[in-house]
């Protein structure tokens, strides 16, 4: 098994690489509803704490225990302690992350394969199949079947290019597109009637609502799927970043390209709502809120797109492109976990294991799809609100507990000789220890409860 491991070929290439995991269909269809429903500005600045002070010392602990043993999860989380008892829980744990982001890809493929749908559905239309156009964008089995197996084959032909050629490549393409797109399409709907009222809406802070114990939970635990915590998508990137880069400042990068991509995604979210009310559009639910996640991107969105004429065939592919490459760029991070894992531990070409781990995976999405109300919602609940965070604890316990203080300093002094100096050496290990552990299984035992 002496296959070459693959190394980012540059920091930009990293960067773009890890914040196009981070940012997925969460950023812009969760991220900007639930800041305007949850005291706008106020939610925005706890949204900003949390991340920093709870979710970047998570990241940083998967990116550092990838960098320093260069191995999958598994493989690294086995090697850190020295005690065999302890080694099994690790080796576990990072299969228990395998198959976490295995059941988050096999739900995400369905998701984004509705992306791809809505994408290619209004040029069709345009240009006259409108049979085709529709069957695209309406709930079917076969549809689902259709799209999803199309969204895995585009994840695995990326992955299987691997880790320069495949995943750094098509990061370096799609985030610049992604990036300017959103702006793009912000800018363009901020010039439209009712576009500043949804804004002052996303941006004015109500300090009352963020003293609310659920919030700051629900805020905290959407700061760890954002980052795509606990499931080994950063520990495997973090594996393939070069010795010569400085981890505690990589991962800032990546923790700010995320947060601010969802806080821009606000200021094309909130405003288009405000511009469809303005239209007639409805965008209140029964009780009052906004609505959101999926009804606000397939109806409300589409609703308003549809009152443009031509200008809206546009702004409506290219948000469907937007939302497509936000899904692909995440989708190729979790198809790297199971994949690497299977050619570092099994020996196997990144052929053979990019076609096993992505067909079975795709064969389960095939499942879900056929079952589509009683799984569902339930692989969601399992692998994203108890798997991740289960995970997200046992990662900064190894971490914060099992990783030997002096090598922890050595990893960090590989290319900062004076890292011992820093405030990210004073804080940061007290905080996996002790803060992070406790404050995820808060969140945790409350979603249980
Ligand atoms: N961070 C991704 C998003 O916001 C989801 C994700 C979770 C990606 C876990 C990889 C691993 O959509």
């Amino acid at each position: 098994m002496a296959a070459q491991r693959g190394e980012f070929r540059s920091r930009l290439g990293f960067i773009l690489a890890a914040a196009g995991s981070a940012v997925g269909l969460g950023n812009i269809w969760g991220f900007p509803t639930q800041a305007a429903s949850n005291g706008g500005g106020a939610f925005l600045f706890t949204y900003l704490v949390l991340a920093f002070a709870l979710a970047y010392p998570a990241l940083m602990a998967e990116l550092l225990i990838g960098r320093h043993t260069h191995r999958n999860m598994s493989q690294a989380l086995g090697a850190l302690p020295q005690h065999a008892g302890l080694k099994r829980i690790g080796m576990l744990t990072g299969i228990g992350g395998l198959v976490t982001a295995s059941l988050i890809l096999s739900f995400y493929g369905i998701v984004a394969g509705w992306m791809l749908g809505f994408a290619s559905s209004y040029p069709l239309e345009a240009i006259g199949f409108t049979q085709s156009a529709e069957w695209l964008i309406t709930f079917s089995t076969p549809r689902n079947l259709t799209l999803t197996g199309i969204f895995m084959a585009l994840t695995m032909s990326v992955v299987v290019g691997g880790v320069e050629d495949g995943i750094e490549r098509w990061s370096r393409r799609l985030m610049p597109i992604l990036i300017a797109t959103l702006v793009v399409l912000s800018l363009y709907v901020l010039t439209l009637d009712g576009a500043m009222t949804g804004l002052s809406i996303y941006l004015r802070p109500d300090f009352s609502k963020i003293l609310s114990g659920d919030l700051l939970i629900d805020a905290l635990g959407s700061a760890f799927f954002s980052l795509s915590l606990g499931v080994g998508t950063m520990l495997i990137y973090g594996s393939y970043l070069s010795d010569n880069e400085h981890v505690p400042s990589v991962g800032a990068q990546v923790a700010l390209l995320d947060v601010g991509i969802a806080v821009l995604a606000g200021f094309l979210i909130l405003p288009a709502m405000y511009v469809a009310d303005a239209r007639g559009v409805a965008i209140f639910n029964a009780a009052g809120g906004l609505l959101s996640e999926d009804t606000l991107i397939f109806s409300v969105l589409p609703a308003l797109f549809s009152t443009m004429d031509t200008i809206g065939l546009w702004l409506a592919t290219a948000f469907f492109i937007l939302m497509s490459i936000a899904a692909l760029t995440s989708s190729i991070s979790m198809l790297e976990v199971p994949v690497a894992y299977l050619i570092e531990r099994h020996g196997l070409s990144r052929h053979r294991a990019t076609l096993i781990a992505g067909c079975s995976i795709a064969a389960f999405s095939g499942l879900i799809a056929l079952n589509f109300e009683r799984l569902f919602g339930l692989v969601i609940t399992i692998s994203t609100r108890y798997g991740q965070p289960l995970l997200g604890i046992v990662v900064c316990l190894f971490a914060g507990w099992l990783w030997h203080r002096d090598a922890l300093l050595a990893e960090l002094k590989k290319n900062d000789t004076a890292a011992d100096q820093r405030w990210f050496w004073k804080i940061w290990p007290l905080y996996v220890k002790w803060i992070c552990p406790i404050i995820i299984g808060v969140i945790l035992v409350r979603s249980i409860l």
